[in-house]
């Protein structure tokens, strides 16, 4: 049978829209939280609770969709299915626990390899972004379009600023000393999911991240794509929902230029 794309953007935004009242509820209770690989990689109950009620939700709904999440609430090898739901219940745990307003839950949702839905909300600023591939990206009803073009020297991008394991090298890539030099400045965000869509929204322009998991940019990517961002690797390459990788994201006036600076 036909998946009805249409149906199924209007369920996921509604499950998120749910999940972001459970995210806000559980957040006026104790906020307990747990290291995992180490002192700044913290996961809460929320999270787990977060993704466990997307999982019902899906899996109720649609049997037999593919289900990936952060948390691993729900184990299935996710490339055995034609549509594919990519869930990080909570991007910006760290921001959620120091309730600085930049954390979301986002949802990608992948059919035959190709993005049709993305959905990420941020409860602090009470944004449901919603992205259906070839009819446009919104803000809670409103569209999203980056056709104003922009120089290079006005943005403002929002980087990880760290490469991997510089908590233990100590190494700033210096190609960020170069972006922070000629264009407005950088910024820690420390939320890829909603770096993205505040690009797509037109409140930073670039977003780059050396090394990421899918659930990170799954929705915000596809919300980006469809306001008009470009979006590839740090090597210019496209990217796939089927593994890990870095991610270069851009107002479309922009994205060359900043490419410039990893390639040439
Ligand atoms: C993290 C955030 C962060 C990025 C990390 C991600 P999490 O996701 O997106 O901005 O730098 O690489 O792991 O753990 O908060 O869902
Ligand atoms: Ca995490
Ligand atoms: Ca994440
Ligand atoms: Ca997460």
């Amino acid at each position: 049978m036909d998946l009805d794309i249409k149906e199924l953007g209007q369920f996921a935004s509604g499950i998120v829209s749910e999940a972001g009242l459970l995210l806000l509820k559980l957040r006026n209770d104790s906020l307990d939280f747990e290291e995992k690989k180490n002192h700044a990689d913290l996961v809460t109950v929320v999270d787990s609770a977060v993704e466990r009620f997307l999982v019902d939700k899906i899996v109720e709904r649609y049997p037999s969709h593919g289900i990936v999440g952060e948390e691993g609430v729900f184990e299935t090898n996710v490339s055995h299915f034609d549509t594919q739901w990519i869930i990080d219940p909570i991007d910006g745990t760290t921001n959620f626990i120091h309730n600085f307003p930049y954390y979301g839950i986002s949802v990608g949702i992948v059919h035959k390899g190709i993005g049709v839905i993305g959905v990420v909300y941020n409860p602090s600023m009470n944004e449901l972004y919603f992205a259906e591939k070839d009819h446009g990206a919104y803000v809670n009803g409103e569209k999203l379009s980056l056709d104003k073009p922009m120089l290079f020297k006005e943005a403002l991008v929002s980087s990880t600023m760290f490469w991997e394991d510089t908590r233990k090298k100590d190494a700033i890539h210096p190609s960020l000393l170069h972006i922070y030099k000629t264009t407005r400045g950088l910024r820690l965000v420390g939320g890829a999911a909603i770096s993205l869509c505040e690009i797509a929204k037109g409140t930073l322009s670039a977003y780059v991240a050396p090394m990421l998991s899918a659930w990170d940019y799954a929705g915000g990517v596809i919300v980006l794509k469809e306001a008009g961002g470009v979006i590839t690797r740090l090597d210019g390459t496209s990217v796939s929902f089927k593994e890990s990788g870095s991610i270069l994201a851009a107002h479309p006036s922009i994205h060359q230029e900043l490419l410039s600076i990893y390639t040439d």
